[in-house]
């Protein structure tokens, strides 16, 4: 894997070369094959900056935050308080207090759905996702509903994996007490017109949740701009640690949300009588928190601003364009999801062969694809398939590991026909 890209001259950083030494675990063999490793959009790989944070976090820095008064929780508060002032200025939100950290996407969406149908949701009233939401944007939403005898309403996608917007407009009604959409697709790479969304919605009155956990890790997102009420991602797909999410909510929403979970370090004072709780983000934020990943998500945001969006953006479509291209004159493969607008995931089906035993297969060569539903059973059965084999990428990957990934389901295919 040799091939070196330099995408933009001013932006010198971005020499794909360079960027592979970040990744330790690049360099490493699977069944003895160099790893290709083509699964980003179920979890990234840890840059070593971000290896390093949480090393030094337990060798040097380790306490508990918000709680003493000795030196090393006070140091630590400092740090874990300022990772979230990264967070706030990576997506560019209005205040700090804006960003509450969770475990991860599904964690932030169940808290909105918890707290949001605990006060705003009633029976008949409606909510609205779409057909390509990952299960974590159905299965909040879907129980609240059942809860509050309310109405799941789900807007459809057409044969290219993309949202029917006439059809979002005819869904969107009095009756409709939040949108929960996905920015970015998992299964398709479909990217959604967010901002039109959103604006359609308001122009109804009605919040708009983000699942934004496969947008985050490709593109810049400024929630004020989009004018997103929630926007929700996970550590883990943004190069950072799991274990530790984000919900970004609108200062007015949040403080209009009854709490979550309860517990220490959500309080000013406790008394059998009566307790008092503290004012956001921290009302949210119940028990000891994941204190190395918000400081390790601080730094893979530091570490991806660093390269620049701008250039990670334009290799990455780079990447998908040659991907598509090599991949789409495989007899009998088809590709699903063929949205005009799509990140860099590529999901496809070869004919008369299980999506599983491609993945078997390349697992053997020591390339790793994802093979399955990807938690999005709904559009296995829009599109009638019982799984795809998913090939997702980031901004460490090379046209050679496409070229490898295409002789691997040549590979395949002869082994199982
Ligand atoms: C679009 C989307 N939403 C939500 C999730 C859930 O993220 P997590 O498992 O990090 O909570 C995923 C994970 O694959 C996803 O792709």
């Amino acid at each position: 894997m040799t091939s070196t890209k330099v995408i933009s001259e001013e932006k010198i950083a971005f020499d794909i070369n360079n960027i592979r030494n970040d990744f330790p675990i690049l360099s490493r063999k699977v069944n003895g094959k160099p790893l290709i490793y083509l699964d980003s959009g179920a979890t990234a790989q840890k840059p070593k900056q971000v290896i390093d944070a949480i090393e030094k976090y337990y060798s040097e820095q380790n306490a508990n935050i918000h709680r003493a008064v000795h030196r090393l929780s006070q140091d630590i508060t400092t740090i874990y308080e300022n990772a979230r002032t990264t967070v706030q200025k990576h997506i560019n939100a209005k205040h700090v207090h804006e960003i509450i950290f969770t475990h991860g996407t599904t964690e932030s969406i169940n808290l909105v759905a918890t707290t949001f149908g605990k006060k705003f949701v009633n029976a008949g009233d409606e909510i609205l996702i779409t057909e390509m939401e990952h299960h974590s944007n159905i299965l909040p939403w879907q129980q609240l509903c059942e809860e509050k005898n309310a109405v799941l309403k789900v807007v459809p996608i057409n044969s290219e994996g993309e949202l029917i917007m006439d059809e979002f407009k005819k869904l969107l009604s009095a009756k409709t007490k939040i949108v929960a959409i996905t920015h970015t697709s998992n299964t398709l790479g479909t990217i959604n017109p967010i901002k039109e969304i959103i604006s359609l919605a308001h122009a109804n009155n009605i919040p708009v949740l983000v699942d934004g956990a496969q947008s985050i890790p490709h593109t810049k997102v400024n929630v004020q701009e989009l004018d997103a009420d929630f926007y929700c991602f996970s550590g883990h797909k943004v190069f950072g640690p799991t274990g530790v999410g984000v919900l970004y909510g609108k200062e007015e929403w949040l403080r209009k949300l009854p709490n979550y979970q309860v517990g220490g370090g959500t309080i000013k004072t406790v008394s059998f009588a009566k307790t008092e709780y503290a004012d956001i983000p921290l009302r949210f934020e119940a028990g000891t928190p994941n204190i190395e990943g918000g400081i390790g998500l601080a730094v893979a945001l530091d570490y991806i601003n660093n390269i620049g969006f701008e250039n990670i953006s334009a290799y990455e479509h780079e990447l998908l364009e040659y991907a598509t291209e090599k991949l789409s004159v495989v007899e009998g493969l088809k590709i699903i999801g063929t949205s005009k607008n799509k990140a860099s995931v590529i999901s496809f089906v070869i004919d008369k062969i299980h999506p599983y035993d491609i993945g078997v297969i390349l697992d053997q060569l020591g390339i790793a694809v994802r093979t399955g539903h990807h938690c999005t059973q709904p559009i296995m059965d829009k599109f009638g398939i019982p799984g795809t084999v998913r090939a997702s990428l980031a901004f460490y990957n090379t046209k050679d590991e496409i070229d490898e990934l295409v002789k691997g389901i040549t590979k395949a295919k002869q082994m199982l026909r």
